[in-house]
């Protein structure tokens, strides 16, 4: 399984996650990303759907700043 949380200290509102997996990455009022994957809400606490997990990858990979974080067991 795959859980991930984003540093928002790391974020600098980029948008690219929410474009490359929006069914886990979305945006607060100031625009920093968040997970959002099925009341996650940030915890990295709730296992990533398998089939997203590509998606979460990439998306990881493709953060300008690696604010995306992932790993193979819960964040907390
Ligand atoms: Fe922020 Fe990186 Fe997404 S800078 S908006 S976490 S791609």
């Amino acid at each position: 399984a795959k859980f991930t949380i984003v540093s928002k200290d790391e974020c600098i509102a980029c948008g690219a996650c929410g474009a490359v997996a929006p069914d886990v990455f979305g945006y607060d009022d100031e625009g920093y990303a968040e997970n959002v994957f099925s009341g996650d809400n940030n915890t990295g606490t709730v296992a990533i759907e398998a089939s997203l997990e590509a998606d979460v990858i990439d998306a990881a990979e493709g953060c300008p700043t690696e604010a995306i974080k992932v790993q193979d067991s819960p964040f907390n």
